[in-house]
């Protein structure tokens, strides 16, 4: 059973900061000056499946422990399932699997909806849309990456936008209500784009991390994504 749809709740774009653009020594207040968000991006990265190594499950309680924002965390490693119930175990909202890494995907979306937590699914730039079309019945939410994962400030793929195009119209004939969410080199440049799309989350590290004033950086972000509505 699907639990009720985030974007349904609000009309507007979800926005995401990535907290792997954050500084990692000052967490806390990292988080604190991006409550004008709607989600607390966690990027968990295993130096494996991805060469870069950053937060695990314990990043996920602490993140719940400081804020109200709900966690969407991402898994990019070789064996997500374990990983996934941990950060489920943890209070993450959304755990985010990629189709490349999961060839359980079904099992594993029952075993996250049992913990209470919402399964999404994530393509990386060279899987197409049609990869996802055995699953998408079973998931709260498609990730489709705009850059290749690994590390924030990369530029942005442009075919992104219509593969979340592609998933809108896949949403809509099979009449599902999964979020679309966009992650990966999201800037004032794309947003308006990718929310004309379909898109209804989109993640962003650098735009709001590099940034001096976030609260604005979030708010401007939405702006333009709504405007493309
Ligand atoms: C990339 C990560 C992204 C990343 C986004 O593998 O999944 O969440 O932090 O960073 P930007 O917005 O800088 O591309
Ligand atoms: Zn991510």
């Amino acid at each position: 059973m699907a639990l009720p749809n985030d974007a349904a709740k609000t009309p507007r774009t979800l926005i995401a900061p990535s907290i792997l653009s954050a500084d990692p020594l000052a967490l806390g207040r990292e988080i604190e000056g991006i409550e004008a968000s709607d989600f607390i991006h966690v990027d968990v990265m295993d130096g494996v499946w991805v060469p870069h190594l950053t937060f695990g499950p314990d990043i996920v309680a602490a993140a719940r422990r400081a804020s109200d924002l709900p966690v969407d965390c991402h898994l990019m490693v070789v064996d997500p399932a374990p990983i996934a119930l941990q950060a489920a175990e943890a209070g993450a909202r959304y755990v985010s699997f990629h189709i490349e890494a999961c060839p359980l995907a079904h099992r594993l979306a029952r075993e996250l909806r049992a913990r209470g937590a919402r399964p999404a699914i994530a393509l990386n730039p060279a899987t197409p849309v049609s990869a996802l079309e055995e699953i998408v019945e079973y998931v709260d939410m498609v990730v489709v990456m705009g850059v290749e994962p690994g590390f924030s400030g990369q530029a942005f793929i442009p075919r992104t936008i219509e593969k979340v195009r592609a998933l809108a119209e896949l949403r809509d004939a099979r009449d599902l209500d999964f979020l679309i969410e966009v992650d990966g080199g999201v800037s004032l440049g794309n947003a308006g784009s990718l929310a004309e799309a379909g898109a209804d989350v989109l993640v962003a590290g650098s735009f709001v991390f590099g940034a001096e004033d976030r609260a604005e950086a979030i708010s401007s972000l939405r702006a333009a994504a709504d405007a493309g509505r």
